[in-house]
């Protein structure tokens, strides 16, 4: 978006992986993303180049970018919970060596509060020019995946935070300036360090509690006969709570609010607030349950067995428009209703097969490393269907655990003429019909929506 919006300014990504930056310099990009073909397509060559000479490009930089991932840790001090910084720290000690006029770094990885610190000690230590300096601002971002070119060219705020001396005000505002390129001023918030770090731990920790708080009152709804929609509406219309992110699912998923909540409770725990980190890491204990608790309706529904049961999974992303299928809700559903004995088949329109085979073969949080250390998991374990029909024919249930919009579209009769008797949908995301699908025949399930009757005397 800065080479986008800033052509006087030159902007180079530099990664380690040819591969990677091969593909960035392709016409088939590394990542699919709404809108970002055309972004790359109209500054790559002019402004906006892609190069694995770290060396070169960060030596001749002003602003360095840190965008290296931060993995949950799964080992040692820490591990499941506290954020791995081996690529921070390595990113930092690569610019230290190769730097010999003074920059700005940009934290823009999320990392625990205080790493700014940590890095600064690292890049002093390792440079020899003593005449370089550094100085530090974290920068953390707010796009979601699926919109992250809305977001950026039009965000609701742009953080930085910086030291409060001169040298640090003067980096603020360097920064500020490039942004000011097509953000207004009063949406660039100025902050210490620490408060940005910590917002954007807080911004996904609260973003997440919101999910994990609407999911709770759907259990609540199911138990009681209260419909989990029109409670979100009601309360969704009084302006201090608004009405976004209030969808009941199946779980959340996606690569950042679990690990981020871990992260906050780390340091929490790491300070001695063990108050506040078991207040947040329910928020994770309640996401756990509810995939666990979707899991234990389909089998109590289905007469407490699906053993050797063909299950149909329709979507395995973790959100609508994306491939993207870290931390997926799927992978926990899939995993209970295999460990049942169910056979699983599933259908996404946009992941490849061989994605759902490690997904479902790799340990938690092992996903974020370079090269995951668990196998994938044997082909013959789990189905993957080419479309929607051949998903769900012979099967004794659907299971709706991504929102895509074409399962909206799809003929539900000829699904349900496929299917063995009697057949259940167990509809994740609240997308469908409910109505008509009875209508057709279907048992259905809603997350926490009025339970089908069926579904109250065999529960
Ligand atoms: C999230 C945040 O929304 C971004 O602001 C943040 O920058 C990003 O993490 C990050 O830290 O990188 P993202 O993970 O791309 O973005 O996706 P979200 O739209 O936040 O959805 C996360 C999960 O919550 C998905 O599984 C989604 O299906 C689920 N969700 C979302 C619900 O179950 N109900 C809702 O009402 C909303």
């Amino acid at each position: 978006m800065i080479a986008l919006k800033c052509p006087q300014i030159e902007v180079v990504v530099v990664d380690i992986n040819e591969q990677r930056i091969a593909a960035w310099n392709s016409d088939k990009l590394p990542i699919y993303e709404p809108g970002l073909d055309e972004v790359v397509k109209t500054a790559r060559g002019r402004n906006l180049f892609f190069s694995t000479d770290v060396t070169k490009h960060v030596a001749e930089a002003d602003i360095v970018f840190v965008s290296v991932n931060t993995p949950t840790k799964t080992r040692g001090v820490g591990a499941g919970k506290a954020a791995d910084l081996t690529y921070w720290e390595g990113a930092a000690r690569v610019i230290a060596s190769v730097s010999k006029s003074s920059k700005i770094i940009v934290e823009k990885s999320t990392v625990p509060v205080k790493t700014a610190d940590a890095i600064e000690k690292v890049l002093r230590r390792n440079c020899k020019d003593p005449n370089v300096q550094f100085e530090i601002l974290s920068n953390p971002e707010f796009l979601a995946e699926g919109t992250a070119i809305e977001d950026l060219t039009a965000p609701d705020r742009v953080l930085i935070g910086g030291k409060d001396t001169e040298s640090g005000r003067a980096a603020i505002a360097t920064l500020a300036s490039v942004y000011a390129h097509w953000v207004p001023r009063e949406r660039i918030l100025c902050t210490n360090l620490w408060s940005a770090e910590l917002s954007k731990l807080t911004a996904n920790a609260m973003l997440a509690q919101r999910i994990s708080s609407v999911n709770s009152i759907s259990a609540l709804c199911e138990a009681t006969g209260a419909d989990v929609q029109q409670v979100a509406k009601s309360i969704g219309t009084d302006s201090r709570i608004g009405p976004k992110f209030l969808n009941a699912s199946v779980g959340f998923g996606g690569s950042c609010f679990q690990k981020d909540i871990l992260n906050l409770v780390y340091i929490c725990e790491s300070v001695g607030l063990q108050s506040v980190a078991d207040y947040w890491h329910q928020v994770i204990l309640m996401n756990d349950y509810q995939k666990q608790r979707f899991v234990e309706r389909v089998i109590s529904a289905m007469f407490n067995t699906i053993s050797k049961k063909k299950i149909a999974i329709y979507g395995f992303a973790f959100k609508k428009d994306t491939g993207d299928t870290r931390e997926t809700p799927a992978i926990d559903v899939c995993r209970g209703l295999m460990a049942d004995g169910a056979r699983v088949c599933v259908y996404d329109p946009q992941v490849e097969p061989q994605q759902v085979y490690q997904d479902l073969g790799t340990e938690k949080f092992e996903w974020d490393h370079p090269s995951p250390r668990s196998p994938p998991i044997a082909k013959t374990a789990i189905a993957i269907a080419p479309d929607h029909m051949e998903a769900a024919r012979d099967a004794h249930a659907i299971c709706v655990l991504t929102e895509w919009d074409e399962f909206k579209s799809y003929d539900y009769q000829a699904i349900y003429d496929s299917m063995n008797k009697p057949a259940f949908i167990f509809d994740g995301r609240n997308i469908l019909d409910h109505a008509k699908l009875r209508e057709i025949g279907f048992i259905t399930y809603g997350i926490g929506k009025p339970l089908d009757p069926f579904l109250v005397k065999s529960y």
